[in-house]
């Protein structure tokens, strides 16, 4: 068989190792031919492209960006480009289309594809938004470059008392910024998905300098906006492409929070910097993956289809699939990062109200329950434990938990686990109900919980 790949839309770590999974995989095992069309569906367009043979891809796995080269297209273009491309695949005797790309680029690929052109795509973007797969490669590349900046930035930052707002990117969702904003330990986030309330975060970061920390660390993501009408924002435009063009969530809320808090505040800009450079191993794992599922699926003949991770296995799904809606960041998943992180059971004590103590006897809020032995002391709580992952999901299990009322040497009084030797003070008992009221008082400041 014979088979083009192409890179395109914004590059992303991985991107060349699936160009030499597919290679080795078409090449070594089945004996394909394959191409690789330079600078993304223009090199398709206009017939420019090279040979990929073991040489040709030989040293690239750890590389980041694309041998190939990417570029955008804008849609107008392809669309008229249909039928040229059409002529280009017969002309050079392809079986085959893999295009590497993201949402844009498999709209396109989806375009060809219902105009018969026989395409199996491959999705990627740092971003992790493709509703279709669980996770794209380049993801967790972005993260952890994020993750280790945030550990810089928190040194700096303490130096110098201030507040760092620290932007990185995620156009539409905040999956990267949930992430390594958990990862870090920073003491805010702020996603596309949910916006956020000026008065909140200055109160938080408020209170966390007030509680004598002498540092703060934001981070946004670059598509995250203010509730409108709280604060002026400027949101800034669309470019050629129709991709918005942002206007600068760090640069405007460092300066804002700079104002109401009169703490010296700076925006920092993460940039390219996460899509540059060597891909972890979990992405190049990953996109070796789908490059081989990719040359499977030409083998079968399963067209119109692109690579996708469920779970731990791979599937092949239609990429109207991947590009209907987003995977945007679940309301859950953020509730949960709000939520102080208890590390020293590695549970979450959960906000929304699902959190009480009350004394022995009283019902709680999951109804009746199981009455305490006679002459207990105890109180009763409900803790939310993370039990069952599906996907992106965590799904939260109600359980009740009796503490026992226990005093320490020094007299003071707290709860106890059954079994555990971690006595609950008055004050984590305070942090959860402030929490459950949604008053935000008595927050941790080591982990504000946004
Ligand atoms: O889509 C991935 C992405 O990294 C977005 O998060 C970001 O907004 C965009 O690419 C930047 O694209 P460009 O390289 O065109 O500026």
């Amino acid at each position: 068989m014979r088979m083009g790949v192409l890179t395109s839309g914004g590059d992303c770590p991985g991107l060349n190792a699936v160009i030499r999974s597919v290679v080795h995989r078409a090449v070594v095992d089945h004996g394909d031919e394959v191409i690789g069309f330079r600078d993304g569906w223009k090199g398709l367009l206009e017939c420019d492209y090279l040979k990929l043979d073991l040489d040709a891809v030989g040293g690239i796995l750890a590389r980041g960006g694309t041998i190939l080269g990417s570029s955008r297209v804008r849609p107008e273009h392809l669309r008229d480009g249909v039928e040229r491309a059409r002529r280009h695949v017969e002309e050079l005797g392809l079986d085959a289309i893999i295009p590497i790309g993201g949402e844009g680029t498999l709209k396109a690929a989806r375009l060809l594809s219902d105009n018969g052109l026989p395409i199996v795509g491959v999705p990627k973007t740092i971003d992790n938004d493709i509703s279709a797969t669980d996770v794209t490669f380049g993801f967790d590349t972005a993260v952890t470059v994020a993750t280790e900046a945030l550990d810089r930035l928190k040194t700096t930052a303490e130096s110098h008392q201030r507040v760092l707002v620290v932007e990185v990117m995620g156009r539409h969702t905040g999956w990267i910024a949930l992430h390594s904003g958990m990862a870090a330990g920073a003491h805010a986030v702020v996603v596309p998905e949910r916006p956020f309330d000026i008065d909140e975060l200055t109160a938080r970061v408020g209170e966390r300098f007030a509680a004598g920390k002498r540092f703060a660390i934001v981070v946004a993501a670059e598509g995250a906006k203010p509730t409108p009408g709280t604060m002026d924002f400027d949101e800034g435009g669309k470019d050629v492409y129709g991709h918005e063009r942002f206007a600068g969530i760090a640069r405007q809320l460092s300066t804002e929070l700079e104002e109401r808090l009169g703490k010296e505040a700076r925006p920092v800009i993460l940039g390219h910097v996460q899509r540059g450079g060597t891909p972890t191993a979990y992405d190049r794992v990953l996109a070796t993956r789908f490059g081989w599922h990719a040359v499977e699926a030409v083998h079968r003949g399963e067209f119109g289809r692109m690579t996708a991770l469920g779970g731990t296995s791979m599937a092949m799904v239609p990429p109207a699939e991947a590009v209907r809606t987003l995977k945007t960041v679940p309301p859950e998943r953020y509730t949960a990062a709000r939520q102080r992180l208890h590390a020293r059971r590695g549970v979450h004590i959960a906000g929304g109200g699902a959190v009480d103590a009350q004394p022995v006897g009283t019902p709680g809020p999951l109804g009746a329950h199981a009455p305490h032995p006679p002459g207990s002391k105890g109180f009763t709580t409900h803790l939310d434990q993370p039990t069952v992952r599906q996907g992106d999901a965590q799904r939260l299990v109600p359980r009740r938990i009796d503490l026992a009322v226990v005093q320490d040497e020094a007299h003071t009084t707290g709860l106890r686990l059954p079994g555990d030797k971690h006595r609950f003070t008055g004050r984590d008992i305070d942090d959860a109900a402030g929490q459950s009221s949604g008053a935000g008082a008595g927050v941790d400041p080591e982990w504000s919980a946004w």
